[in-house]
This record gives C-alpha cells, structure tokens and sequence, in this order.
C-alpha cells in the first residue's frame, strides 16, 4: 500500500536513481516489511533445495548482492545476485537504463557495472544462513579470455552461492552472445564445472540464453547442456529485437528490452527448450513476468521455477505475494496440487 503513494514519485526520477535508492532504502530497512504469502502447494524440491514458492527475483536487481536477505523477505523464493564479474567495473555511459511506461518495459545498456568478485564474496561470506541464494557470472568487458573470467567466477564462488549461472546471454557487453555456438559453449562449460569442482562445494551450474536464438541455436544449446552435464537452464536474457506495437518514447535506444513485450518471445524460447531436452533439464523461466497468470504459463510451459525483474519496476513488491496468490489460485482450479505437478503440462 505504501508502493502506492511512494512508487509514483519514484517513477518520475531518472531510473538509475530511482534504482539506487531503491536498494539503499532495502538496505536501510525503510521498505515495510511484507506478511509473506504462503500456500503448501507453492513449495518445491530442486536441486537438493527447499524452495518455499517458485517465483524468484531475476539478475541484475541485486548485482551486487547487497540486499539478498531484504528481497528474501518480500516473499521472493528464491533471489539471483549478479551478474558479477571478476574484477569491478563501470558499466557503459550513462544514461543507459530507459523506462517504456506506456509499454510496461525497460530498455538497459548497463554493460556489467558491478563491485567485482571479491566484494560480492565478502557479502555473501557475511550473510545469515538460509534462503536460496544464486549469483548470475559475468565477464569483464576488456577480458581476453571469456571462459576463464566464467570459470574464476565459479571458482571464487561455489562456496557461497546457492547455483551459479553461466550468463552467455547479455546483449551488453561484445562477444558474449557468441559463447552460446556449439565450440565455445562447450569448452566454456566444461572450464565452469571443472572450476566448481575445484572451489570445493558443488552448487548447480545453470546456463542463461538469450530470447533472440533461432531454432537451430536451440536445438545446438540443448545438446550441449545435455551433455555437459549442467544442472538446467533460464530463458531468457533481454532482447535486442524491437517487437512491433513498442510506443515509449526511448524504444529507439539501444540495449536489451525486458517486461510484457518479452513475455511471449521469451516464454516460446522456454517451450522450444523444454522439448528440446525431453523435460531432462530443470528450466526457469523469465521474460515479462507480471501476474500469476504469467507465471502460470511459464511452468504449464515447462518452467520449474520462474523470475522476474522488470514488473517490478512499475508494480512495486507487493506484486510479489499477488502472483504468489494467484498462481495458487491458477494451479488449484486445474486440480494441481503441486507446481511440480504442473510442470510442462501444455506439452501433453
Ligand atoms: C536493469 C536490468 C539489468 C539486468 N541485469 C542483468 C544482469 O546483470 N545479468 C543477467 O543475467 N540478466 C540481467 N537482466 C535481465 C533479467 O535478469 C531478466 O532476464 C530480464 O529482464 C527478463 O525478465 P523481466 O521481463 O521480468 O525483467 C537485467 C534486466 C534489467 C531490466
């Protein structure tokens, strides 16, 4: 309710701004705190975890993780840190992060602007035990070697992080998309699960793609995830496409577009992956989340768990506990009684 009076005024500030203060005031404790919804039928087993609901908080909200515990406490399942590269950068120019109200999207062009490894493993080394943790890896801008900035992240933080996610899929940084071709994925995914291997514990090992993918790039990345080994996938990233129908003012900037025109892209990339793997791969599904509805489709889909970042932005965090409710609400009249249950049932 307090969202109501204050996320208007928020939103007439410049969005990086409104960002920063934002994560401040999670931090400071001043954003009220949240009853929880909870309901039996949300809970989930993944990956040797107990996920209390499967609607988590997508990357690039956190980067730093500086507030993990604070988005735990908005009823979030589950909260992905990051990207976080090994060593800490600026990011792009500013401005570089667009609102398209009227489109109920964001356009970013941050470019991994983040505190580096060593500052996220100093926080997430001090942090309570509890809740589930991800932290998404990236690469430094000016990195000669892609693999190895992937590989060092794990390394650093297989310890301390609840997975890891193998980001291939930003459009904002130059190269990064081309890791998801069969040569370099390969080889960059067995460089990620031998560093595991090596920073001791052994979390999941998750690949995030891009929404922007044709057919035969997903039918290459399904093969090789399978594969390799790793322990699932997230679809997707944002998009670099300008889906028709945009009327913000800023659809003409460059970057990655995410929110309700991505839901449809992003949720048939979900589909496609879900096939493609035979429903092998755990798979979370992210791109345009607003309602329960949403995430509904995204889990009859073939989603197992799902994130979301941008609705957010004009939502506010009580939308977290009213996606929660209405996706209870969904599974129940189709007379699930698990989201597991759930799980890729348009694929009959
Ligand atoms: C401002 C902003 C920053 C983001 N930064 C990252 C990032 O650092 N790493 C990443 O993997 N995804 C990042 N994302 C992508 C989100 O995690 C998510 O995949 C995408 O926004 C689609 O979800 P949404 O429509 O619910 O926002 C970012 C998205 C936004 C809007």
């Amino acid at each position: 309710m307090a969202y109501g009076l204050i996320g208007p005024l928020i939103r007439l500030l410049d969005p990086e701004t409104a960002h920063g203060l934002t994560i401040r005031a999670l931090k400071w404790g001043l954003v009220p705190g949240i009853e929880p919804f909870e309901d039996e039928c949300l809970r989930l087993r993944l990956w040797d975890r107990d996920f209390p609901n499967p609607v988590g908080l997508a990357a690039g909200f956190d980067k730093n993780a500086e507030v993990p515990d604070r988005a735990l406490a908005l009823g979030f399942g589950f909260v992905e840190a990051g990207s976080v590269t090994p060593r800490p950068q600026a990011g792009n120019p500013r401005p570089r992060l667009f609102r398209l109200s009227r489109d109920q999207a964001v356009i970013n062009r941050l470019g991994f602007n983040n505190d580096g490894l060593e500052a996220v493993a100093g926080r997430l080394r001090a942090r309570p035990a509890g809740g589930i943790v991800g932290v998404n890896l990236g690469v430094n801008r000016d990195s000669a070697d892609a693999a190895a900035d992937y590989a060092e992240g794990a390394r650093a933080l297989a310890g301390l992080a609840d997975y890891l996610v193998v980001n291939v899929s930003s459009p904002n940084t130059p190269g990064v998309r081309a890791l998801q071709g069969r040569r370099p994925l390969e080889a960059l995914l067995q460089a990620v699960l031998a560093a595991r291997r090596e920073g001791g514990a052994e979390p999941p090992v998750l690949l995030k793609i891009a929404p922007d993918l044709t057919g035969d790039d997903l039918g290459v990345i399904a093969e090789v995830a399978l594969e390799s080994g790793i322990d699932g996938l997230i679809a997707t990233n944002t998009t670099i496409e300008r889906p028709p129908g945009l009327s913000g003012r800023r659809r003409g900037e460059a970057g990655g577009l995410s929110g309700a025109p991505l839901f449809v892209p992003s949720t048939r990339v979900l589909a496609d992956m879900y096939r493609l793997t035979g429903g092998r791969l755990p798979l979370i599904g992210v791109g345009g989340v607003a309602s329960g509805a949403d995430a509904y489709a995204k889990i009859r889909a073939g989603a197992s768990l799902v994130q979301l970042y941008t609705a957010l932005v004009f939502h506010g965090p009580g939308l977290v506990n009213r996606i929660k409710r209405e996706l209870a609400g969904h599974l129940r009249a189709d007379g699930f009684s698990t989201v597991a249950e759930a799980v890729g049932a348009d694929h009959g």
